[in-house]
């Protein structure tokens, strides 16, 4: 497969091929409301489609994370729930079915990914390490932030740029890294922090060779490799898809060599679990599990259920096994594919190859005429939500926040609108729609004057900021 031309990563699936493999036994109306109050509902939310009401909303592309769709086997099980406050059998379930997919030993259950980010990064960050990773993720990074960790974004350079096509855009630049570990000296790493189809970059995978290649030199320097496991089963369809030697492997046993090669993982199983709320941790070392055992019941709740109800983790547990079946992977992509070639074929700028979860609309190339300190990226869901009451991200200036050490805007080289697409949720009909507003917005491009902050939260301020416009 050669990357010459921009659409032929991405374009390996006929129509056919990914068709979902299941069927819509229960449907929840969408609401659309004028434009009018559109226009009321956006400033009133402070033109930050994080705090827009979700009835005002008709295809809501906020985010991939916890807006799946369960099937009815999950359902099911939520009315197997054992809600004893200690042991719950679906515990065991979600334990077993860990151990299983992801090959992990030791599982603590957390009420999603950042209860986990959370007792890893106090777990094993000491006060002044570097914990090197392949781009950040906002709440990724302040957690290693809280715990003392300085966070050093060791991606390969070819992820900062929208254009270039590379086949896995999130590895790690293993010079990068080892300059890192020779400048501080290994004592002062606290870990490799790895996550699969990296979030901030696109929605980029790494690939097999990567991985093991980043745990040979790790194990060289006796430093630690956690994984960010959130979206680990979409990058295991882009090895069986890209990578020489796994095209007849199956998703779960790609996904269980990827695992092998971490000594632990932290998870938000709001995206590629297929639940509505959940998120754990593991590891292979059984005293490190014992630390994270005990700061588990101080944060979360006792170390058989961390924060979820007995029915969450077997929803949890029955949704690991639907996520690793290469059909429902497949579709899954496959729609988000369909998206990105549409977008494509009408010529507007988008991240290239089109990665798992969404599709990122590169905002800089979309207004040029807007410098990143307008908020491009969050100028454009609000044009978005204007034009047909599609909700979106931003994942640009706005998220990157500040240094921690000057107080300055981190400028961020990608200045990105993300269209999320949850699982099992809309069908081709709604990405249409979605994609005929985006050329809308598109249309009309010279008529925006971007927006500026006129409130800013602390942390994580892209949740809450308010803006107004130019
Ligand atoms: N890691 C990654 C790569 C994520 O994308 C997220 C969440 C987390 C960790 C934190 O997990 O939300 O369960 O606490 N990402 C969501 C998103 C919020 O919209 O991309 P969480």
């Amino acid at each position: 497969m050669s990357p010459n031309t921009l659409m032929t990563i991405g374009q390996q699936f006929s129509r056919r091929s990914w068709a979902e493999p299941w069927k819509i036994k229960m449907v929840e109306p969408l609401n659309m409301i004028t434009r009018d109050d559109r226009e009321k509902a956006l400033a009133e939310a402070g033109y930050n489609t994080f705090l827009l009401r979700s009835d005002d909303v008709y295809i809501d592309l906020l985010t991939d994370s916890g807006t799946g769709a369960m099937s009815d086997r999950q359902w099911a099980g939520m009315m197997l729930g054992d809600e004893a406050y200690a042991g719950s059998r679906n515990f065991y379930h979600l334990e077993a079915a860990i151990q299983k997919f992801y090959g992990y030993k030791y599982i603590v259950p957390t009420h999603q990914g950042r209860g986990a980010e959370h007792l890893i990064s106090q777990a094993v960050i000491k006060k002044g390490q570097y914990v090197p990773g392949n781009m950040y993720f906002t709440t990724t990074r302040l957690h290693q932030e809280l715990a003392g960790g300085i966070f050093v974004d060791v991606i390969i350079d070819e992820a900062h740029d929208p254009q270039i096509l590379h086949k896995f855009k999130g590895n790690i630049d293993l010079d990068k890294l080892e300059s890192l570990i020779k400048r501080e000296g290994a004592e002062n790493i606290a870990y490799v922090s790895v996550a699969g189809t990296v979030n901030m970059a696109g929605g980029q995978p790494v690939s097999m060779a990567n991985i093991k290649a980043v745990r040979k030199l790790a194990d060289h320097h006796g430093i630690k490799v956690f994984l960010d496991a959130t979206r680990l089963v979409e990058n295991a369809f882009f090895i069986q898809e890209r990578e020489d030697g796994y095209e007849n492997r199956s998703i779960a046993e790609i996904l269980l060599e990827f695992c092998s090669y971490s000594h632990g993982a932290w998870m938000s199983a709001k995206k590629d679990s297929l639940v509505n709320i959940g998120g754990w941790l593991a590891v292979d070392d059984r005293e490190l599990f014992e630390e994270l055992r005990n700061l588990v019941v101080v944060y979360e709740g006792l170390h058989t259920y961390g924060g979820l109800a007995g029915r969450d983790l077997e929803a949890m547990a029955i949704g690991i096994a639907e996520s690793v079946q290469d059909e429902h992977i497949q579709s899954r992509i496959g729609q988000v594919r369909y998206l990105g070639e549409l977008l494509t074929t009408w010529g507007i700028p988008i991240v290239h190859p089109v990665g798992g979860h969404a599709i990122f609309l590169d905002a800089k190339a979309f207004y040029p005429h807007l410098e990143q300190i307008k908020f491009p990226a969050q100028t454009l869901a609000a044009e978005l939500y204007l034009d047909s009451g599609i909700r979106s991200m931003e994942r640009g200036i706005a998220s990157a926040g500040r240094n921690a050490k000057t107080g300055d805007h981190n400028y961020p080289k990608l200045e990105l609108t993300r269209l999320t697409i949850p699982r099992r949720v809309y069908t081709q009909a709604h990405m249409d729609v979605v994609a005929e507003s985006v050329r809308a917005a598109y249309e009309t491009r010279d008529q925006t004057r971007g927006l500026k902050m006129v409130y800013e939260p602390k942390y994580l301020r892209f949740f809450q900021a308010r803006f107004e416009r130019l």
